[in-house]
């Protein structure tokens, strides 16, 4: 299929790392010019290896949670690559503690959490949205998880961050359709990436060392016990879907929260 994203730019907050990484060489490979942002340095090295895809790549080393900051990176970015058509926002953290039952963390673990999750969010849309809206085209994809949706307790701040997303998402969708804008979250299953790897540290530091599963036995019994197809979802498999949703192939989606979890949580 052709995605015609060609000449297009897109920003990719988070995508130093994980998902965010491999999106950034996702929209490349379709043609698109890139701006990453992340708190991470190697994000620099991460803007030229993507730019080896033939395409414009500029990276900033901003944290989501400096609201100017980014607005001078969105002036960088629309003075350097054009017009940013669209805007991807992976950034995600986790509490560093486990859940079950909640009171196991202390209130204080919980702000950061939103700061980052909800509020990077917000501060990105805010960075972005002005010129966007002027030329009246683009896209908003959110990064959200199936445990906003079904009160994981794996990580309590997460989960309740992941729900408060999805919140925002529909707001942004609403008040951008007006201007052809079109908003939406992705709900990643289970992907291997450096945050999964953190989860797993902290959800089986407690056990004996004879009783640890290693992390990709621990990946698969998981998996295995949540979703129907018993599958780890491919940070590529998630990529595949971000482009899409970019495109105008799916012109018509807006407002959603698209589940790309084998088969976890099941909607109709
Ligand atoms: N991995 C999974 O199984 C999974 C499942 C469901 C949802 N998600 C969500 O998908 C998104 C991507 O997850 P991932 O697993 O690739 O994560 P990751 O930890 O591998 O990558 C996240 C990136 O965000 C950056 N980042 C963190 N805090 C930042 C900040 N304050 N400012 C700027 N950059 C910051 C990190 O440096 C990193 O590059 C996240 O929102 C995560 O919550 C992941």
């Amino acid at each position: 299929m052709n995605l015609e994203l060609t000449g297009q730019v897109a920003v990719i907050a988070g995508g130093a790392n994980g998902m965010g990484r491999t999106i950034a060489k996702a929209f490349a490979a379709e043609g698109a010019g890139v701006a990453l942002i992340d708190r991470d340095p190697v994000v620099e090295d991460v803007a030229q290896e993507v730019a080896g895809h033939g395409v414009e790549t500029l990276s900033a080393q901003v944290d989501v949670t400096d609201f100017p900051a980014l607005q001078a990176a969105a002036t960088r970015v629309e003075e350097n690559l054009g017009a940013v058509r669209h805007v991807v926002f992976t950034v995600g953290i986790d509490s560093g503690k486990g859940g079950f039952p909640f009171w196991n963390l202390d209130p204080s673990d919980w702000p950061r959490v939103y700061d980052v999750n909800v509020q990077g969010a917000v501060n990105t849309a805010h960075a972005f949205y002005a010129p966007m809206i002027a030329r009246r085209q683009g896209t908003f994809l959110f990064f959200s998880s199936v445990a906003g949706q079904i009160g994981s307790q794996t990580d309590p701040p997460y989960s309740v961050s992941k729900a408060a997303i999805l919140s925002f998402m529909q707001i942004a969708a609403k008040d951008f359709a007006a201007y052809n804008i079109r908003a939406n979250a992705i709900c990643p299953g289970m992907v291997q990436t450096p945050l999964q790897q953190r989860i797993y540290q902290f959800s089986t530091a407690d056990l004996p060392d004879d009783e640890r599963p290693t992390y990709d036995e621990w990946c698969a019994q998981k998996i295995g016990r949540m979703a129907v197809l018993g599958r780890l979802v491919s940070q590529e498999e998630i990529a595949a879907m971000v482009v899409f949703l970019a495109s105008e192939h799916a012109r018509n989606i807006t407002g959603q929260a698209l589940n790309v979890d084998s088969g976890w949580v099941m909607h109709w």
